[in-house]
């Protein structure tokens, strides 16, 4: 991906140098508290380049100005059909991995790298096998970007759309620009929701998760497809901030959401198995649970 702007339409501009980059910001926002703990280093996490600052800031301005009640609805309709293309998961794995910066020295890892870590870390710490295949395909949704999608309808932190948007999302103030921000029907603390009327009745900003949520919604547990939809929701497993739309069960579910982030930002591992060794078991893991082809 390149970094030119101005090239495509505003809205299409691609300010991040690659999609990790806000992956990047997240750590940055949230670090991991055993390595603050141990190397005493809380300021590293703050001190990165201006270039990549304003790259992320201007990717939050894009994301929180067309990130709309309608967007959400016509990307739904657009996506949610899964009409695009049929493959077998590994194959869609093989088409993620074209995501990856191949100019950019510093992106260590590519998105399969990522997504292994994520499973990997979550196997060896004993938890269900469907959570350790969460760990595998909770990024699967990115592949959005191959079909066009600019980077802010594919990562970034997400949130509920038809109601006012809340001071505890990064960048707030870009939602002042957001068309939904002055229209009467979406910018009261309810908008077009009731009083804990729980997230199935709620809309959140379009990106992967959202779409490997309702991919995957006939083959796995409800507490990991509440990690798979919910996990870029900082506003809500970080900052609590939309307590007045969850239901009590909500509330419960959100503590497996809560289980999984760490697993998602903290568990780079220098001394990962290789894929082929890997291999056996998630082939294994995958078809138990999936289906020999997935729908994009
Ligand atoms: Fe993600
Ligand atoms: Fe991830």
């Amino acid at each position: 991906m390149n970094t030119t702007k101005n090239t495509l339409t505003d809205g299409y501009a691609t300010p991040l140098a690659d999609l990790d980059e806000w992956e990047s910001d997240i750590l940055r926002r949230y670090p991991d508290p055993a390595v603050i703990n141990e190397n005493k280093k809380e300021e590293d996490f703050r001190n990165y380049q201006e270039t990549e600052k304003d790259g992320v800031k201007e990717f939050y301005r894009l994301n929180h100005l067309y990130q709309t009640y309608d967007f959400v609805i016509e990307h739904k309709a657009k996506y949610l059909n899964f009409d695009k293309k049929e493959m077998p998961i590994w194959d869609a794995f093989d088409f993620l991995n074209e995501l990856v910066d191949d100019s950019d020295p510093d992106t260590d890892l590519d998105q399969m790298q990522h997504l292994l870590q994520t499973s990997e870390a979550i196997r060896n710490d004993g938890h269900p096998d469907w959570m350790v295949l969460v760990g595998l395909i909770h990024d699967m949704g990115k592949v959005l970007c191959l079909f066009g999608e600019p980077q802010w309808a594919v990562v970034g932190d997400t949130f509920p759309v038809g109601c006012a948007f809340s001071d505890k999302i990064v960048y707030s103030e870009f939602f002042k620009d957001n068309p939904d921000y002055t229209d009467p029907r979406y910018n009261t603390e309810l908008g077009i929701y009731t009083r804990n009327c729980g997230l199935e009745n709620v809309h959140m900003s379009w990106g992967h998760d959202e779409y490997v949520y309702h991919m995957m919604k006939d083959y796995l547990p409800e507490q990991g497809l509440y990690m798979l939809r919910y996990h870029s929701f900082y506003a809500q497993h970080r900052e609590h901030a939309y307590n007045h739309l969850m239901s009590e069960h909500d509330h419960k579910m959100f503590e497996w959401v809560k289980l999984f982030n760490p697993y998602d930002l903290y568990s780079k591992n220098p001394n990962q198995k290789s894929w082929d060794e890997l291999r056996p078991y998630y082939e294994n893991l995958v078809a138990k649970y999936l289906p020999p082809t997935l729908k994009f």
